[in-house]
């Protein structure tokens, strides 16, 4: 039985992907590369976004053809599981919380594992992928119940993994050769377990042996305190990078979409990262044409993002989503419209992200070695606040390489070793 992974959407399916790989190994089964090789294919899929969803349907359906078994798992799995096996796209359906069924169908067992209702996979250790850096959950599921988003529906509810778990998966990373470990989590704030808080995590994590760099995502802005900032401030191993979506920056839509801040509550917090990391990499995402946001709505957040000076944004047209309240909402902004902004809003944003690059330029920089660059010669690399780096040298992954950044070509940052004296 060979086994054909995809993966959609968003890191914590990336990392999920891993626990899926970890399972098969464990069960016998092993995993090809490309999908002409397999019997049965695994999907990991996306329900955030319609065209996430159209995608893997397309996928599935193609594998199916080509008379593979399919498995559609994950969140589409979750929320429209019976609806593709009447469809004939799918042979069997999973939610994030079912995964330690895939061995089982996959082998033909007749009695399927027993699975909890709020799964942690806490007692699987993470598959060697030969990288130097990793991620791994430290809480599962979501229960912000954003009006706009599935992933409540199809995550379920907040559960954090118990620190001496997450700290034996850890170990066990650094032990096949990780040095940057991201912790991930649909709000990684939210965690709680034992009286432990996320920033209580953190400091543990960063005192494990051999872990070198510490990330995190997502965060939800609301849940951001100024203690956290300032005891992450405290931390050397942690990566001077924040991911904290915005959404909008009209207060009436961010009380329509239930984010629970105001933009003023927004811009306080990326002071506090500011000041305490002066060198930080600051991305977003943001949503246009929710329900009833007006061109005015959408001008304000326009202007926002002047204001902001983003490095990164994640920009997305609103997508109606069966089940949430937003769907339900009247106003729906028509589909044109919502592209239109988009549009707009992205001209902006990359102008803003050319000019941030640029203020790299000139500085010199202890990067960290990450794996050969995607096209051409050199090394991939990123800076202490995890911006990449192309690096015009050969190294190792994991080493760590003094150098000068001498340019912008497109969305990467061009950097040249800096020259050993030669006495
Ligand atoms: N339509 C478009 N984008 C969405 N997101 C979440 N739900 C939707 C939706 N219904 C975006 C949000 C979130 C990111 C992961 O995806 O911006 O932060
Ligand atoms: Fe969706 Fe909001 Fe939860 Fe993020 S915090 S996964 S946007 S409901």
């Amino acid at each position: 039985m060979d086994c054909y992974l995809k993966v959609y959407g968003c890191q914590m399916n990336a990392a999920d992907a891993h626990l899926v790989s970890r399972l098969l190994q464990d069960a016998g089964i092993r995993e090809v590369e490309v999908s002409a090789e397999a019997d049965a294919v695994v999907l990991l899929t996306c329900s955030v976004r319609q065209h996430a969803e159209d995608r893997a349907r397309g996928f599935a359906r193609t594998m199916r053809g080509e008379g593979k078994k399919v498995i559609v798992a994950g969140c589409m799995g979750q929320l429209r599981g019976e609806e593709l096996i009447k469809e004939g796209i799918a042979d069997f359906a999973l939610g994030p919380d079912e995964y330690r069924r895939i061995p089982d169908i996959l082998l033909g067992s007749r009695e399927l594992s027993e699975v909890e209702g709020l799964e942690t996979y806490s007692d699987l250790l993470p598959v060697d992928t030969g990288g130097v850096s990793a991620s791994q959950a430290i809480i599962r599921g979501c229960e912000n119940y954003c009006t706009y988003c599935v992933v409540p529906y199809a995550r379920g509810r907040e559960r954090s993994i118990p620190y001496q778990a997450f700290e034996r998966q850890v170990r066990h990373l650094v032990d096949t050769g990780v040095k940057e470990i991201f912790l991930l989590g649909q709000n990684v704030l939210a965690y709680k377990h034992d009286n432990l808080r996320f920033i209580d995590i953190l400091e543990r994590v960063a005192g494990i042996d051999g872990v070198e760099r510490i990330g995190f995502l997502t965060s939800h802005p609301r849940d951001l305190d100024y203690e956290t900032v300032q005891r992450m401030a405290a931390i050397p191993e942690l990566l001077h990078f924040f991911h904290l979506p915005l959404q909008s920056a009209s207060d009436r839509v961010l009380g329509m979409m239930n984010r629970g801040y105001t933009v003023s509550d927004y811009a306080e917090r990326v002071n506090w990262v500011r000041r305490a990391f002066p060198d930080a990499y600051l991305t977003t995402d943001i949503l246009v044409g929710f329900p009833g946001e007006t061109r005015e709505d959408f001008e304000i957040t326009l202007d926002a993002m002047e204001r902001f000076q983003f490095d990164f944004a994640y920009m997305f047209a609103y997508s109606e989503r069966s089940g949430t309240e937003a769907a339900r909402m009247e106003n729906q902004v028509p589909v044109s419209e919502r592209q239109k902004r988009l549009a707009t809003l992205i001209e902006k944003q990359s102008e803003i992200t050319r000019l941030r690059s640029q203020r790299w330029v000139g500085r010199s920089e202890e990067l960290f070695v990450t794996a050969p660059a995607p096209r051409g010669e050199g090394m991939l690399t990123e800076m202490k606040n995890h911006r990449s780096v192309i690096l015009n040298h050969t190294a190792r992954p994991g080493e760590r390489v003094r150098a000068k950044l001498v340019g912008v070509s497109g969305w990467s940052v061009l950097a040249e070793p800096a020259v050993k004296e030669v006495v």
